[in-house]
């Protein structure tokens, strides 16, 4: 399973590339407009930081308008993956992007029979959101394993993204379901290498390290 960071911040972005495992990014207007920056500029850095798929979301409602911004959107750099939300609409243009050779991210997905469609018009990626699902009392593990087991049942090309992450073991339960990607925020990135166990080995060790070589020092 991939591992995405769900960001618009370059430094975030720059933190985790550097421990080797980002394979890359997907963003939303919200985290866009969380920047307060450039926004077409904002887009562009992050595809050139990110070394891997960088999802970028249009914002029109109809399909003629969502694929004109799809198109401009993939232009932004060669690794742009355009995000259409899970409407007839989106549908239409994500069809015509595909059409047009241009990899889809179909978002705000939180059924099995919408990912369905999504693998149908094409889309390269399908993205379920588990948290957004678990906030109204839905099980979204259980819609992605479904989404999981119907994609490997039917062969589909589509990825599965699993989105919305809100903690590790969402990460963990996803890789359990078969998810080919995990798309987590900075927070949920950085607790994923914590364990207090691991501090306290390292302490141990640390100090029983200094030990001895202090005592190598006092025994020369
Ligand atoms: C994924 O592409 C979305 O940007 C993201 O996972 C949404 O997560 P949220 O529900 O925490 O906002």
């Amino acid at each position: 399973m991939k591992l995405f960071l769900d960001t618009a911040n370059l430094e975030e972005i720059r933190t985790i590339k550097k421990w080797g495992v980002l394979s890359g990014c997907t963003t939303n207007p919200t985290l866009i407009a969380r920047e307060h920056s450039d926004w077409e500029l904002q887009m562009k850095e992050i595809c050139t930081e990110v070394e891997g798929p960088v999802s970028l979301e249009t914002t029109s409602a109809k399909a003629d308008d969502i694929y004109e911004e799809g198109l401009k959107l993939a232009a932004v750099a060669p690794n742009a993956v355009v995000k259409v939300v899970m409407t007839p609409d989106g549908m239409e243009a994500g069809r015509r992007l595909v059409e047009q050779g241009i990899p889809v991210n179909v978002t705000l997905t939180f059924s099995p029979a919408q990912a369905i469609l999504a693998a149908e018009i094409g889309a390269t990626y399908v993205s379920p959101f588990l948290g957004r699902l678990d906030d109204v009392g839905a099980d979204g593990m259980h819609v992605l394993r479904e989404i999981c087991e119907i994609y490997e049942m039917q062969g589909y090309d589509t990825l599965v993204l699993a989105a919305s992450l809100r903690h590790p073991m969402h990460v963990v339960e996803a890789a359990k379901c078969g998810a080919d990607v995990a798309t987590m925020p900075y927070s949920v990135f950085s607790q994923l290498v914590k364990h207090p166990l691991t501090d306290i080995g390292l302490e141990k060790f640390l100090a029983d390290w200094k030990k001895l070589q202090q005592e190598l020092k006092e025994g020369a």
